[in-house]
């Protein structure tokens, strides 16, 4: 089976699975923080290098208070567990701005981020107050500050800028629970990327998921623009 370098999923249905239930969308999180402990576990098994998860979108904030700050303590709890992968070789970071974040949640990114700076068999890339047109604008932002002439700015450049650098461009994009958009996620990454949505709820997706997903990358056949 070829096995894709970066793969990026966007973990969406939680609030479905949770309302086919009776329960309420912050339980679907719950579910879905453990979907990714497993999803996370396999990934590393098989192969990929770079596993990029849309955590929390830049409009995510416009949720009930109640949801978002569920939302925290999980992300909270997590980051306390990701702990076990530093020293594994293993690393970890995350794209988006962490400013409007809680500041004990920002310290535990940094540290997580500072710990692990070296590592890097497998790299997981938390997308977390994430978005695509805000990655790119911060990119070129930065570029201008520097006082690059115009003429010199390149697609390289511009990659080079973005909070998923030094992860290659986006081999697969998997997003569950039968939605078929982006959702301003990875934009500049995933140019070639090849897209696989499923009709599972991001709470059931598991390990035989995860390899469905990877043997239907497998057949398409990237040209890349060639033929
Ligand atoms: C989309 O489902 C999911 C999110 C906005 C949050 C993703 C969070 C997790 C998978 C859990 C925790 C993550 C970490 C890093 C511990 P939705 O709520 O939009 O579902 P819906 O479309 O069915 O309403």
């Amino acid at each position: 089976m070829k096995i894709p370098v970066h793969v990026g999923i966007i973990m969406d249905g939680n609030g479905r699975w949770a309302k086919l239930r009776g329960l309420p969308r912050t339980a679907g999180h719950k579910a879905g923080a453990e979907t990714l402990r497993r999803v996370v576990k396999e990934a590393k098994r098989i192969g990929i290098q770079y596993l990029s998860l849309y955590a929390f979108s830049t409009e995510n904030w416009s949720r009930p208070e109640s949801e978002v700050s569920t939302l925290m303590k999980l992300f909270d709890s997590y980051l306390d567990e990701a702990k076990g992968f530093v020293g594994e070789g293993d690393r970890i970071w995350f794209a988006g701005d962490k400013s409007p974040f809680p500041e004990r949640l920002r310290t535990k990114m940094e540290c997580l981020e500072q710990d692990t700076r070296d590592c890097g068999g497998f790299n997981i890339i938390l997308c977390m107050n994430y978005g695509g047109r805000d990655e790119l604008v911060r990119a070129v932002r930065e570029i201008a500050a520097q006082g690059t002439p115009p003429g010199d700015i390149d697609a390289d450049m511009i990659g080079k800028h973005l909070f998923t650098y030094p992860a290659p461009d986006a081999d697969l994009i998997i997003r569950t629970s039968g939605e078929m958009r982006l959702s301003n996620f990875l934009m500049w990454q995933s140019a070639y990327a090849e897209f696989y949505f499923t009709d599972t709820l991001w709470p059931d997706f598991d390990e035989k998921a995860l390899n469905a997903a990877i043997e239907e990358y497998s057949k398409r056949g990237r040209r890349f623009g060639g033929i």
